[in-house]
């Protein structure tokens, strides 16, 4: 029996896609193995968001053809958006590479897998593919991924996902219902949506709201997540179905700011003032009084000067958000800002970065804070990482919590149970209970 090995970088999106490609392969009969050695098949699915991580992925590809013993046959593939980015760029700095194949062209995968053709690109974006009817092979764990839409059409002027991932298109409503159905009965209790820009889904009239009305009806489901709206799309109808079904539906929202500055922002083709976003998350306050809202930003998009920054923290210290992710600009190839005179210096970016995280961690313990004394529903995931005494859940909030391993009255805490917590104690990004 053949193996494969796969490692995966980058976003959940390329997580639920490794799931996809494992589907796949397990379909024609290979089996997983954790062993790089050991494999016939080994793929690696990357990320071209920023050029850091494509940097790390040459470097990992250099570090695997050294790992690898001399009289190995495996064959290799550089699959995901870096593929798509780079084709043949790939093969030319790696010559042990065997085949790139771009997000949209993972069916090819049995084809490739029996030819002894090298050097193999298939790169052409779709449509229409939406890995319908293609059972992924998930994960073990309490979350199950499904992607509801693919591809983004928003074109924000820093990025290269609509040029790695092609055009925005969504999954049958039936066929998003069927996948959910299928993960419940493998017991999965907690179900995230996913999309380059989830609610932007848009099937045959149906919404991303109309969509999340009919999930929710399957009561095998715990919980419900979803990754990543854009801030332009957030209705006021999605407002009311997070009022009215909490805490089936977490009561956590990553809404990507990017820049707090007008100014930037118009120059990033966000499609939203400083003004909108923050009358937004006072409304979504108004709907959901206790939902916690999470961001990405970016420091030193071409023109931001230190005023632009500053307008930034201060949409930060007026939303204090629970959590972010911080990122230096970096140019990408194909976006419109490529073009654009690079011109904050790299000290200045980091300096800038800097500031965010710091004043970040205040807000995120501040957040923490004012969860202590507080009751919490926890979906118990695991033991925590230190020790077997403790176990780890998370909150609806999507917030870790780290509690003892037995209950009040001496029982051991099964994993996957729904438990109420009293947060005691908070540590970085760690919430502490009884
Ligand atoms: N440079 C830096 N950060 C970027 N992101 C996307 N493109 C770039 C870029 N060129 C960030 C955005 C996005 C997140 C997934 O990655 O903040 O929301
Ligand atoms: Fe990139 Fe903007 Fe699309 Fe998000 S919405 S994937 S940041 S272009």
């Amino acid at each position: 029996m053949k193996k494969y090995y796969i490692e995966t970088y980058g976003c959940q999106m390329n997580e639920s896609d490794s799931e996809i490609v494992r589907g796949i392969l397990e379909t024609e009969g290979l089996i997983r193995t954790e062993s790089l050695e050991d494999a016939d098949l080994i793929l690696i699915n990357t990320c071209s968001v920023r050029e850091k991580p494509e940097q790390k992925i040459y470097s990992r590809l250099g570090k695997i053809n050294k790992i690898l013993p001399a009289e190995n046959n495996a064959k290799i593939g550089v699959i995901g958006c870096m593929a798509q980015n780079l084709k043949s760029d790939i093969f030319r700095q790696n010559n042990n590479v065997n085949f790139v194949l771009g997000p949209d062209s993972y069916r090819k995968l049995p084809e490739i897998i029996k030819t002894h053709r090298e050097h193999i690109a298939f790169t052409d974006l779709s449509k229409t593919e939406v890995y319908e009817e293609l059972f992924p092979s998930r994960s073990s764990g309490m979350n199950a991924w499904i992607t509801i839409m693919r591809g983004c059409d928003k074109f924000c002027t820093y990025c290269i996902v609509p040029f790695t991932r092609g055009r925005e298109r969504s999954k049958p409503v039936e066929s998003v219902v069927k996948e959910i159905e299928d993960a419940t009965n493998r017991g999965f209790y907690e179900i995230t949506l996913l999309g380059q820009n989830v609610n932007s889904y848009n099937y045959e009239g149906n919404n991303f709201t109309d969509l999340l009305k009919k999930i929710i009806k399957n009561e095998k489901i715990r919980r419900i997540r979803y990754v990543s709206p854009h801030p332009q799309d957030i209705t006021e109808e999605l407002l009311k179905v997070h009022r009215d079904y909490y805490p089936k539906l977490a009561n956590h929202i990553h809404l990507p700011l990017q820049s707090g500055s007008t100014k930037i922002l118009k120059a990033m083709n966000r499609n939203y003032s400083q003004e909108h976003f923050l009358s937004l998350v006072k409304k979504i306050r108004e709907y959901v009084p206790n939902m916690s809202i999470t961001t990405d930003m970016i420091v030193g998009f071409p023109g931001e000067t230190r005023e632009d920054f500053e307008e930034t923290i201060y949409v930060m210290n007026k939303v204090k958000f629970d959590t972010s992710f911080m990122f230096k600009y970096s140019p990408r190839p194909y976006s419109r800002a490529y073009k654009m005179d690079d011109d904050v210096s790299e000290y200045e970016k980091s300096e800038r970065l800097t500031e965010m995280i710091d004043l970040q961690k205040e807000h995120t313990l501040l957040r923490n804070k004012e969860m202590i004394g507080k009751e919490v529903e926890v979906i118990v995931e695991g033991y925590s990482k230190k020790s077997n005494a403790e176990m780890m859940g998370r909150t609806s909030s999507n917030k870790i919590v780290i509690f003892p391993a037995v209950d009040s009255s001496g029982e051991k805490i099964k994993i996957k149970s729904i438990i109420k917590k009293t947060i005691i104690e908070t540590k970085g990004v760690t919430l502490f209970a009884k």
